[in-house]
């Protein structure tokens, strides 16, 4: 059966010191009430090699917030998939909705991104999700379906190593949560094509986790839907409290 997992993306939060602060706190944290489910911190690059070795492998994974869509070479300022294994990070979230608006990657980008980061044995946390002009035009589906272009290209084998997060745009950052109800609706969907591509097995054992001002006071209603596989927090895993109490909605 799939995992239920709770991933943090800190974004361009925290500083180095800071950064290894929260890791130390929410691994103290996590060890003296251990976890019902997955958890997963994503963080910047420069803190990947500081963070991997002072967290508990079996409680808490480690992965970046991007990686490079080339092997390695004269592409001044990126990071590769390579270097992100390297540091010991086993994750890496691909195609944030931030990165495909502000750092234009399209689909074609992201397709390489993800064979790239499976290559070296990384985990994609491949996200997904539509912006509020889409929702507002009912074109949700239409904008999911197009996006998994960049994973339904992947072998089935490879396809079940990946992770999906399905984060509506307009509840990003904005307090404003997609309701339980639309949420199971569109993983749901989200799975339905999973099923159509690659059959049944594989749709049920793929993680879809939420995205989108997951908080401790929605997360459990939000994870108790059937299709809802645990969340992807932003803001709210930059406080371990915050971030363990989305953690406890397993228990
Ligand atoms: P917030 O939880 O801050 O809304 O961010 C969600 C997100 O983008 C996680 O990747």
């Amino acid at each position: 059966m799939r995992k239920n997992i709770v991933a943090g993306n800190w974004k361009m939060n925290k500083n180095l010191q800071e950064g290894i602060a929260l890791a130390k706190e929410l691994n103290e944290a996590l060890t003296a009430d251990k976890p019902n489910c997955d958890v997963v911190i994503c963080t910047p690059f420069i803190h990947l090699a500081s963070v991997t070795p002072i967290v508990d492998k079996s409680i808490i994974g480690v992965g970046a917030e991007n990686c490079a869509d080339k092997v390695s070479g004269a592409y001044t300022g990126e990071v590769s998939a390579e270097m992100v294994a390297s540091t010991g990070a086993e994750y890496v979230i691909l195609g944030h909705s931030e990165r495909r608006a502000y750092y234009h990657e399209t689909e074609a980008i992201l397709e390489e991104k993800v064979k790239l980061a499976l290559a070296n044995n990384l985990t994609p946390i491949f996200c997904i999700g539509e912006v509020l002009e889409e929702r507002e035009a009912n074109k949700q589906n239409e904008v999911v379906e197009s996006q998994l272009s960049s994973v339904f290209s992947l072998s089935s084998e490879d396809f079940s190593k990946i992770v999906l997060a399905y984060e509506p745009v307009w509840a990003i950052g904005t307090g404003k949560t997609a309701t339980a109800d639309q949420a199971q609706e569109i993983h749901a969907f989200i799975r339905s094509l999973i099923v159509k591509k690659y059959g049944n097995e594989v749709a049920d054992n793929t993680s879809i986790l939420y995205g989108g001002s997951c908080k401790p006071s929605n997360a459990k209603e939000l994870f108790a839907n059937p299709d809802v596989d645990g969340g992807l927090i932003g803001g709210a895993a930059l406080k371990v409290a915050d971030f363990k109490g989305i953690i406890d909605a397993f228990k």
